[in-house]
Formats: structure tokens, sequence, C-alpha cells
């Protein structure tokens, strides 16, 4: 049982079945260019967390917020590297759910194929969400009014009443609400037309995706930088500089008002705003020359994005002081509200631009999520009516509806806070799987026109930076060690107050000890095996990355992850094609 588990697939086999051998075409229209592939990742990465989650984050974390963009921008390029040295293996459809299945054998490559659901249909719930918020303040600006209660969740309406929130909006929707059979009728409707328009466009055809996708990331980007231009001038013509160090509740002034802890709560909302440079993976198909051109996309796309974030972060941070952005759900448009900077028309503009970019976004992975189960009913894991393709519009329909369906009913019952959380926790998990994933293939040797990860010899230089940060962070971060293993939470007020439990306080200092744990062991691993370095960085800066994660968030993510191993075992576990003829 445990040999059929972990069965590999060779990749050989995996193009040899995507159809051609020389770049895995497999029915799908062969359009993409490298910058259409940079497009798309652009198109996939800005936007909900920059217009909507960068608000909280940096209510959490202040100014500092910026140190955990660059993390994460490391973190991610890393990631990248990863990526693009699978994807010029195995250039299929499939991402990182394939390339698991060429590493660490079926069962993780189910495990990787269930995350992903998160990452690309859960994620586009909060995209969708996001983007029903700017709709509607953009229709208040030209007078037009949707009652309250069709333009909010019902959950984010009742968590508001139970929680006595100062959110008028939220209070009217649960108040002015019909009751029909006894029930609120609270929905999200500018959300669930959104999702319904996107199927409708994907569905139809990737040339027409891809043109509408291109015009969209041209303007966004155009307004992201008006916004940067504009705000930052204001920020050094109105001497705002004061804001990047603002003084904190004990008084002092710093970049880190709530200190590294208060950078660190923000990492769901930064590690958002990332996710979507590996979407142009799964677009392999339908790139004309995918093994140099979608390592490029990606990594150009990212380099992009981290420097928009970074400048965004600053002009935000130093146009308003950090703790207005309490509840600010349209923090771009935010800083240029009356009592801030004052300009009506980027207000206006930011708006329009918010709707475009989240639209850009949610197109991006509605592409993406049929097109993984596309491979995964390749393999037997799902069943064959998943990879059916279109003969007119050539698209994968029938999954392309069922992601449609995934993404729009829990539109009606879940969350912003929900879906936000559940999303950063299951991607940086498949990030992790993909970067433990390039230590586990064989070595090969350069190909001319193929991207290629540089092997650079982990052996003494992993191990070395992993014992140099111990060491550092005992030298220069005072009582480190006594407070990581301090499990004595007497003095906070929230557990003192049985507000949160034991576990949830504990997490945090768990998850750390965890991490430094994994990284000895991969030190020694390492030492044995010399494993390549950027990949060893890209594993571990994704699992620092979880520590920030809360308790709640594991809970979430075992429960899931335990969902789909029941569904692994009744169906995929037997009816695998690896299990009727083994490769
Ligand atoms: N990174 C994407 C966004 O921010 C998911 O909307």
């Amino acid at each position: 049982m445990a040999n059929s588990l972990f069965r590999t697939k060779k990749i050989s086999s995996i193009l040899a079945e995507s159809g051609d051998d020389s770049h895995g075409g497999g029915g799908l229209k062969r359009v993409l260019t490298v910058k259409d592939l940079t497009f798309f990742g652009i198109a996939a990465v800005i936007g909900a967390g920059s217009f909507s989650s960068l608000g909280d984050a940096v209510f959490k974390g202040g100014p500092g917020v910026v140190l955990l963009f660059i993390i994460t921008g490391i973190a991610c390029a890393f990631t990248a590297f990863c990526y693009s040295e699978f994807a010029s293996r195995i250039p299929v459809a499939g991402s990182a759910y394939t390339y698991a299945y060429a590493s660490f054998g079926e069962l993780f490559a189910w495990i990787i194929g269930w995350a992903l659901i998160m990452e690309y249909s859960i994620g586009n719930i909060y995209v969708a969400f996001s983007w029903s918020d700017y709709f509607t303040s953009f229709l208040h600006k030209i007078n037009v009014h949707v009652p309250e209660y069709l333009t909010t969740s019902y959950r984010e309406a009742q968590k508001a009443v139970a929680e006595a929130s100062s959110n008028r909006e939220l209070i009217a929707a649960w108040n002015t609400a019909p009751i029909v059979a006894g029930i609120r009728f609270i929905v999200d409707l500018p959300a669930i037309i959104i999702n319904l328009l996107i199927t409708y466009l994907v569905y139809r055809g990737i040339k027409e995706s891809r043109n509408f996708s291109n015009a969209m990331v041209i303007l966004k980007l155009a307004i992201v930088a008006l916004v940067i231009i504009v705000g930052g001038a204001m920020v050094f013509s109105n001497g705002l500089s004061f804001n990047w160090h603002p003084v904190s509740d004990d008084g002092v002034a710093s970049f880190m008002p709530n200190g590294f802890k208060g950078v660190m709560a923000a990492v769901s909302g930064v590690f958002f705003a990332y996710i979507g440079f590996d979407a142009v993976s799964v677009l392999a198909e339908e790139s004309k020359n995918p093994q140099r051109d979608l390592p490029r996309g990606m990594i150009y796309s990212l380099v992009i994005c981290t420097v928009v974030y970074i400048l965004l972060t600053l002009v935000l941070t130093g146009a308003v002081h950090y703790k207005k952005f309490e509840g600010v759900g349209d923090p771009l448009a935010f800083i240029f509200e009356a009592s801030n900077l004052n300009i009506g028309w980027m207000q206006f503009l930011v708006a329009i631009c918010a709707v475009v970019a989240m639209t850009s976004v949610l197109l991006v992975f509605q592409m993406g999520q049929p097109r993984i189960w596309m491979s995964m009913s390749r393999d037997g894991l799902l069943p064959a009516v998943f990879q059916k393709i279109h003969p007119k519009f050539q698209t994968p329909s029938f999954a392309t509806i069922v992601t449609g369906i995934v993404v729009g009913l829990p539109i009606i019952f879940t969350d912003k806070t929900f879906v936000l959380d559940f999303t950063s926790i299951a991607t940086l998990f498949a990030f992790v799987l993909v970067c433990g994933g390039v230590l586990l293939i064989p070595r090969k040797e350069k190909q001319e026109g193929k991207f290629n990860i540089p092997y650079v010899n982990g052996k003494y230089l992993f191990p070395a930076i992993v014992v140099g940060v111990l060491l550092l962070l005992g030298i220069a971060v005072d009582g480190y060690y006594k407070d990581l293993f301090n499990f004595n939470f007497s003095g906070n007020a929230d557990y003192t107050s049985g507000k949160i439990s034991f576990l949830s306080a504990a997490t945090g200092k768990i998850s750390t000890i965890a991490f430094w744990v994994i990284c000895l062991l991969l030190s020694a691993l390492t030492f044995i095996k010399s494993y390549s370095l950027i990949p060893l960085m890209g594993l571990t800066t994704c699992l620092y990355l979880l520590t920030g994660m809360s308790a709640s968030n594991w809970a979430w993510f075992f429960g899931w992850m335990a969902i789909g191993l029941i569904v692994y075992f009744l169906y995929g576990y037997r009816k695998s094609k690896l299990a009727q003829t083994p490769a």
C-alpha cells in the first residue's frame, strides 16, 4: 500500500500523455507568448491583495509591512525558480499538481491538487467579494444606490451585528434585509454576477480572454503607477514622511509600531497579494514555447509586482497614519479622501481601476482551476468528464462550469476573512511542496533555450546560514530563546480573559520551534545529499511564512486536507491510471 501511495509518474510519460513530446500540447490552442504570460502573471497578482487586504495588513504592521513584502517577495522569487524548473521539464497544464506527481508521488500530487482548489477557487471568492465592495462604492460615487443587503455576505453582516461593529453598511444590511422563511435575505449579488460573467468568458475561450486580460493589465498598471506618483509626491510636498515612524501605544516612534510580531500578523494579506505568479504555469499547453517562456513570464511578473507593492506600501503609510486603516477595505482610494490627501478625482479613478484589476485576477484563476482538474482527470484521479474539451471553443468546458459553481456557491455562505486565511495557508503549503519537489528530482545537464535552476551546492552553505541566523537571533534579539520557550501567557490580556485558548496563544511559538527543528533537519540532510541552495531557500522561506498562521487557520486547513484524503481513498486511489497500468 505504501508503495502505491507514493507511486510517481515518469516525466516522459507525462509529456507523452499530454500530446506532443517537445511542447506538451494536448488539444488546447497554442497562442500565448512571453509577453502574454507576463501579463497573465500581473493580471493574477495585482488585485484584491493590493486594493483591499493591504489596508488591514498596514493597520496590523504599520510601515514595517514593507519588510514583509520584501521577505514574501524573496520567498516567492525562490519559489518561482522552482516552478520554472518544473515548468521547463514538464511543460503541461496542471502546475504544482503535475510537478508533485513526478517528484513526491500520487498521494502528494492529490494533496497538492486539493490544496490548489483553495488557491484558485476559494481565493477567487475573496477577490469576488472585494470586487463587489469597490463596484458598489463606485456606484455610490455616481449616485446609484443598491440596498446594503444585496451587496454583502450574510456572515459578514451577522458577525458585524454580533461584534457591535461600527460599520454602518453591514449593520444596515442586517436591519433592512427582508426575511424569507425566517432567514434574513442577505446576499452579495455583484460578487455572484461577476462570477457568472467570468465563467462565461472563460468558457468561450482563451483568445478572447487573453485580449481582454492584456488590456486590463495595462490599465491597472497605469493607474497603480499614478497612485504611486501622485500619492508619493504629496507625501513629500506635504511633509508627511514622519508617518513612516509613527508613535506606537507605548509612545515610541518606530517603523514597526507593533513590533515584528505585528508585521508577521499581516502575513495572510501580504502573501495573498503575491499569489498568482505561479498561475502562469497552468498555461503551459497554451503557450507557444513553454520551456523558454513560462519561467520568464513568472519571474518578470513577480519582479514587477514586488516593486509595485513596496512603493504602494510606502505611499500608503506615508500618506496616512497606519492606525487610520482599521477596517478600511479600499485603502488605495481611502488615502485620497477629503480627510486625508483630499483628491476627489483620484478616488474615482482608483475605484474604477480596482474593479478592472480584480476582474483580471478573477479571469486568470478561473482559467487556471479547470486546467488543473483536467490534468488530474487525465491521471484518473477525477472523472474523465473533467478533461472534456469543447469542440468549438477548445476550452475545458465541463471543468470550467464546475469551477464557476465552486466559486459561486460559497459566496452565499462564507465571508472575506475566512477565505483569505484559507487561501493563503493552502497556497503556501503548495509552494513548500513545489520547492521540496525540486530537491527530489534528479539534476540534469543545462540545455540551450530551456530554463535551468542554477545549482549552488548547499552542503556547507545552507547549514552555515541556518546556524548563523540562529546565533544572530540569540545575540541581536534580546531574550529571543527565553521568549520562544516561554509558554506562560498570564500577561496576555486576551488569554487571561479567556478570549483565546492556550493553543491559539501558543501557535506562533509552536510553529516557530517546528520551523527551526525542520531547518536543522534539512541542514543535516543537505550536508549528506548536497542539495541545491535555491530550492532549499524557497522551502525554508515559505515555511517561515507559515509560522505567521493562526490556530484557526491550521484547524481549517487540516480539516480540508482530511476531507481531501477521504475523497482520494474513495475514488482516486482505485481509479488512478497508475493503479491500473503502473508506469
Ligand atoms: N494576488 C491576487 C490578488 O491580490 C490573488 O487579488
